[in-house]
């Protein structure tokens, strides 16, 4: 057991450091390693569980073990800082990359605590701080979180704070803050209340994360998403709304609930808007491999769809009071987790389009891979003729919704 301080970080200045089972990482040496891109390495453990020593922000991270039976080793690491480790599937063990890096979930509302609990069960990250003005609360419902972490076995540290500042340095920065919908309302109804609440998070992520890749749940999403990216001043692709995951998601459930059998095993994309003009290309939606439309009659099918498009004003009005979260919140941690892993999967996703499908300029759904710079690739589908139409049609729909905006 050996206490890890400054001097042993700037010996080690670009590289590695081993740290123990009862390892102690001082909170300088952690801030130090972080400035000087030092990784702290979870060494093998030789048996039993690690002392917890530190601060209550430190997190405890699993190491590889060293027989497939061996219990989990441990150690203290700063937060936040990249952490090799046992693998990128928290399930398993095994050799391999496993990111660390801080994730800050702006607005602690049902949507933001359900995804910082998401994010911290996969035990993934460093740290997750949630930000919210209301004095008390993301302080409150981060300690909630803590408290499960022995339960729910992981090592993610979570803090809250009403001062943005406290989130400075996060690598990701999930924006939930704003109004949601009360029944009856569009979410383009939300337009300028929460361009006002983005237009100040923008500023506060770029003051504090410069670095950060950003990822948009307000609504009405496509605007917000792209208002948040003419805020930031951020390349586009490091600003990115989510949407078409939850869209999608509603969709195969529907599907599955129609035909039967798991919605994992339907596939689908949701693009265009995150509302009227949301399209969801049948060309492109499987059931076990197979065409859907092999599978479900045209006249379900449509029925479906438009069931998904209206799936958030659903529960809108099942709930009376706020809108959905356990999907809005899976579908944001699914993004962020694609970005962290750099997973390979096709996913719907608001983003700034780049000519491809004849569309440039507009922010809207469009099929992408995400890697931690946040897009890392458009893909192009070989769309139907309608298909196409309908996706430049939410295009210019959006354009004029965004348009309205003031300081364009
Ligand atoms: C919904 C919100 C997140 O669709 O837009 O439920």
């Amino acid at each position: 057991m050996k206490v890890i301080g400054v001097g042993d970080v700037e010996r080690n200045a670009g590289g590695q450091l081993r740290v123990e089972v009862g390892d102690t990482v001082t909170p300088l040496a952690r801030d130090r390693a972080r400035e000087l891109n030092v990784t702290f390495v979870a060494a093998p453990a030789a048996g039993g569980r690690p002392d917890y020593i530190g601060t209550p922000a430190a997190a405890f991270e699993e190491a590889v073990p060293t027989a497939p039976n061996d219990p989990p080793a441990g150690s203290l690491y700063r937060r936040g800082a990249p952490v090799v480790s046992a693998s990128t599937d928290p399930q398993s063990v095994g050799p391999g990359p496993r990111p660390g890096g801080r994730v800050a979930v702006v607005g602690a509302g049902h949507v933001g605590v359900t995804t910082a609990m998401r994010l911290a069960e996969c035990d993934l990250f460093g740290e997750i701080v949630m930000i919210d003005p209301v004095a008390g609360l993301a302080e409150g419902l981060a300690l909630d979180l803590t408290h499960s972490s022995s339960l729910q076995r992981f090592g993610t540290a979570l803090a809250g704070s009403s001062d943005p500042a406290e989130a400075a340095g996060a690598d990701y920065a999930v924006v939930t803050a704003g109004r949601p919908r009360q029944p009856g309302m569009s979410r383009s109804d939300l337009l300028r209340v929460n361009a006002e609440i983005i237009s100040a998070v923008s500023a506060d992520i770029r003051a504090h994360s410069p670095d950060a890749t950003v990822l948009v749940v307000t609504n009405p999403l496509d605007e917000m998403t792209a208002l948040a990216q003419r805020e930031t001043g951020f390349p586009p692709e490091r600003v990115v709304g989510m949407a078409g995951v939850l869209d999608a998601a509603r969709f195969c459930a529907l599907v599955a609930l129609a035909a039967g059998g798991r919605a994992e095993d339907v596939s689908a994309l949701a693009l265009g808007s995150h509302g009227a003009e949301m399209v969801i290309p049948l060309s492109q939606a499987r059931v076990a491999g197979q065409p859907i439309t092999s599978v479900l009659d045209g006249a379900t099918l449509a029925q479906i769809t438009e069931r998904a498009r209206n799936s958030g004003a659903e529960v809108v009005g099942l709930l009376q009071k706020g809108s959905a979260y356990y999907a809005p919140a899976a579908s944001v941690a699914k993004m962020v987790l694609a970005m962290a892993q750099g997973s390979d999967e096709v996913l719907g996703a608001c983003v700034q389009a780049d000519g491809s499908y004849g569309i440039s300029g507009t922010y809207l759904g469009l099929p992408v891979r995400l890697g931690a710079g946040g897009v890392a690739e458009v893909v192009n589908l070989d769309l139907t003729g309608p298909e196409l139409a309908e996706l430049r049609v939410a295009a210019e729909r959006i354009e004029e919704r965004f348009s309205t905006l003031a300081g364009g």
